[in-house]
């Protein structure tokens, strides 16, 4: 797929088949995560695979949106590495930019993907339930799978109304 249709045609999916994900494609998801740039290029992130019904059911237990992620076959959870971690703003940013390569590679290879950040406000517990040092603090929480329904539509302001002159 070309860059700008991918940036352009990728949705939040939140409604997954069961169909599992190849960890071939996983892969490719965590590869492109990797690739994206940073501060210094210090790559602050560290993943988890959440693919263990059990553990995957106690962590969407953390956000209401636990529906979606115990329907997704696999979820990515990304962290920042505190001990990796030079500026939190610029690490935080390319966190940001991680996620977002995960989430155009995820739509390249026609699997859904949705960014849960509600999940933050346990991020504590997620940790807990994980047996995460706490100096990995969790980011966001990516739900992975091929899309059950149609891309749903999601509007964007008008270049007009971004711009100054
Ligand atoms: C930082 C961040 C946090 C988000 N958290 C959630 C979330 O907790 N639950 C959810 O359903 N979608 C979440 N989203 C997805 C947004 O709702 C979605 O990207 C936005 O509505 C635009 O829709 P689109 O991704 O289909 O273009 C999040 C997106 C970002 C960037």
């Amino acid at each position: 797929m070309e860059t700008l249709e991918a940036i352009k045609t990728r949705r939040s999916i939140r409604v997954f088949q069961d169909k599992p994900v190849e960890w071939e494609n996983i892969l490719i998801i965590l590869d492109a995560g990797r690739w994206a740039p940073s501060g210094l290029n210090n790559q602050p992130w560290k993943f988890r695979i959440l693919d263990d019904a059990e553990e995957k059911s106690q962590v969407a237990d953390q956000t209401r949106y636990s529906d979606m992620l115990k329907n997704a076959p696999v979820s990515i959870a990304v962290f920042l590495d505190t001990k990796e971690s030079y500026d939190r703003t610029k690490d935080v940013q390319a966190i940001g930019a991680c996620v977002q390569n995960m989430l155009l590679a995820a739509h390249d290879q026609g699997i859904g993907a949705c960014w849960i950040g509600e999940i933050l406000k346990n991020k504590e517990k997620v940790n807990a339930i994980l047996r995460i040092p706490e100096e990995y603090e969790l980011m966001a929480v990516v739900a992975l799978g091929y899309p059950a329904k149609k891309d749903a539509k999601a509007d964007r302001k008008k270049l007009e109304e971004l711009l100054w002159n």
